[in-house]
């Protein structure tokens, strides 16, 4: 006789646990399955985002970051600090230690929402009366019979074709870029992206020499191009190496290390050989062992789950939220998605703005954003104004010692209302969200610009800018 639960949520990454906790506290009987295993082969739940992605990464840009905080910065503050060294090992398990307070506390909330955690595969037996059969194979195996079912099985990295990842050895993924045991001398990127920038940064403020390849001849061509071109600026200067607008060639992989050969955007022959190599070309769904095919469960070209805008997929009771459907692989999408879903299937109204999600890139500086771009807005002809306010006249910037960047509103020529807000400088991961409510309220520049900022913060910087859509600033 199989377990019998109301709603099964298989994977337990950003989208899986939110999808399973909201549904358990809106009086389901829920279970979740993830197969992730921990070093020891334990349950390690939340996914990429905890394990291999957002978490992790954050924690090393945090150990990096204050490395070369105490290398370049702190003598101007008048602290001598001696010789600076950086312990590797260190660094990566106070990472692992960060991981497992999170899979911990996915854990401790399944239990206090009551929902059933089975740690295997999940995948589709058949459909049932009034649902679905779902297996999961673990330690034992198992047999679920779930009224609906939600995936949230994530993505994967794309490899090169014909280079597969080997992660110890020398081509990586995230998975290996986030575990290397020793700072590599030369380290070689391709994907100047989200993680060939953020990882890059890691390592070379480690002391790496690191040269990031990239097959566009635009850098970050999805961020509205002042706020780029600034943040590039900024890159150069740290000493991160990015070529556009190349063509990769034959990649070897070797004991003393990997040879890469490409065309430079001049289209000259050039061959790079380095340490380590990191791929960071993007990310492919992951419905690989899903056993979809058993049901029917409809996937697109790309081998995403096909769903509509509530994210229903082609099969009735079946629902799919996160990296492995269409839309932005944010952790913060994943969960937003898993809400309204569980919401939904309670016959409630669940919403998703897609045209509010904002994007941060955690670099130093930081880029975040959120709507359109002064280029998109073109493009699609939209009359706008714009107004922008550089960090290099705000006080607590000053203060900071970090006065890189600016933020920059784009509003309606005629209603004001905030069309886009951009932003490279110091936190401006936290200064986003000012930006977010402010567009979920469909609010004018104005209202920013007439509402009181404590002084002296960085979120002047945000008011300053609404008030420069106006040509009013008050500091510049
Ligand atoms: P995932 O997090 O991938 O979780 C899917 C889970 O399902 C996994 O645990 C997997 O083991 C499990 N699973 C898969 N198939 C099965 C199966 N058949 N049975 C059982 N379990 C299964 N996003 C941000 O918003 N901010 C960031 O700063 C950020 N940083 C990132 C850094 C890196 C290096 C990477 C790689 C990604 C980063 N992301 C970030 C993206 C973010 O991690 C993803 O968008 C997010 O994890 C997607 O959540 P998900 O729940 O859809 O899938
Ligand atoms: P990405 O899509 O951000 O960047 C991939 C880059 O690789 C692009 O610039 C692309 O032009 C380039 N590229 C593709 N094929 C290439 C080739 N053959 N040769 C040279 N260049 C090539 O993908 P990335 O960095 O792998 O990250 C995957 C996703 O993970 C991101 O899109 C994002 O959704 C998520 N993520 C989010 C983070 C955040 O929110 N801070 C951090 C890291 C990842």
């Amino acid at each position: 006789m199989s377990k019998q639960f109301d709603v099964i949520v298989i994977g337990a990454g950003p989208g899986g646990y939110i999808a399973a906790i909201r549904a358990a506290q809106l009086g389901f009987n829920v279970a979740c399955i993830d197969e992730w295993k921990n070093a020891a082969g334990g349950a390690a739940p939340g996914g990429t985002c905890t394990n291999v992605g957002c978490i992790p990464s954050k924690a090393l840009l945090q150990s990096s970051e204050h490395f070369e905080h105490a290398n370049l910065h702190f003598a101007d503050h008048g602290i001598s600090t001696g010789k600076v060294e950086m312990d590797v090992a260190k660094m990566i398990a106070r990472k692992d230690a960060v991981v497992k307070q999170n899979n911990d506390g996915i854990l401790y909330l399944f239990k206090k929402n009551k929902v059933t955690f089975f740690h295997g595969r999940g995948s589709f037996v058949k459909a049932v009366e009034g649902g679905y059969e779902i297996k999961v194979a673990g330690k034992e195996e198992e047999v679920l019979t779930g009224k609906q079912i939600v995936v949230a099985t994530g993505s994967n990295a794309r490899a090169l074709p014909g280079v597969p990842f080997d992660e110890e050895l020398n081509i990586l993924s995230n998975d290996g870029a986030l575990r290397l045991g020793k700072a590599p001398k030369k380290l070689a990127l391709i994907g100047a992206g989200v993680i060939g920038l953020e990882m890059g940064s890691v390592w070379r403020r480690l002391g790496t020499e690191v040269i990031v390849l990239e097959g566009m001849d635009k850098f970050l061509p999805a961020v509205d191009e002042q706020i780029a071109k600034e943040a590039k600026k900024a890159f150069d200067k740290q000493g991160l190496k990015i070529e556009l607008g190349v063509k990769i060639g034959e990649v070897k992989s070797g004991k003393k290390g990997v040879s890469i050969a490409y065309t430079n955007a001049k289209g000259e022959a050039q061959a790079l050989e380095a340490d380590k190599l990191i791929i960071s070309i993007g990310r492919t769904a992951n419905t690989a062992g899903l056993n979809a095919e058993a049901v029917g469960l409809a996937l697109d070209e790309r081998g995403c789950i096909v769903v509509d805008d509530d994210c229903k997929t082609s099969l009735p009771g079946v629902w799919a939220v996160g990296d492995v459907v269409r839309g932005p692989m944010l952790a913060h999408k994943a969960e937003e998605e898993a809400v309204a879903v569980a919401e939904r299937i309670a016959g409630q109204h669940g919403h998703v703005n897609f045209g509010t999600i904002p994007w941060v890139i955690y670099t130093s500086p930081e880029i975040a954003w959120v709507g359109r771009t002064e280029q998109q807005l073109k493009e699609q002809g939209v009359k706008y104004k714009a107004g922008s306010f550089p960090f290099l006249a705000n006080g607590r910037a000053r203060a900071l010692g970090d006065t890189t960047g600016m933020v920059k509103f784009l509003a309606d020529a005629e209603t004001d209302e905030i069309l886009g807000v951009h932003m490279v400088g110091p936190m401006v991961s936290e200064l986003i969200s000012e930006a977010v409510v402010a567009m979920e309220f469909k609010a004018s520049s104005e209202d920013i610009a007439r509402i009181c900022h404590a002084h002296p913060s960085l979120s002047e910087a945000t008011k300053e800018a609404a008030l420069a859509v106006d040509k009013r600033t008050l500091n510049f």
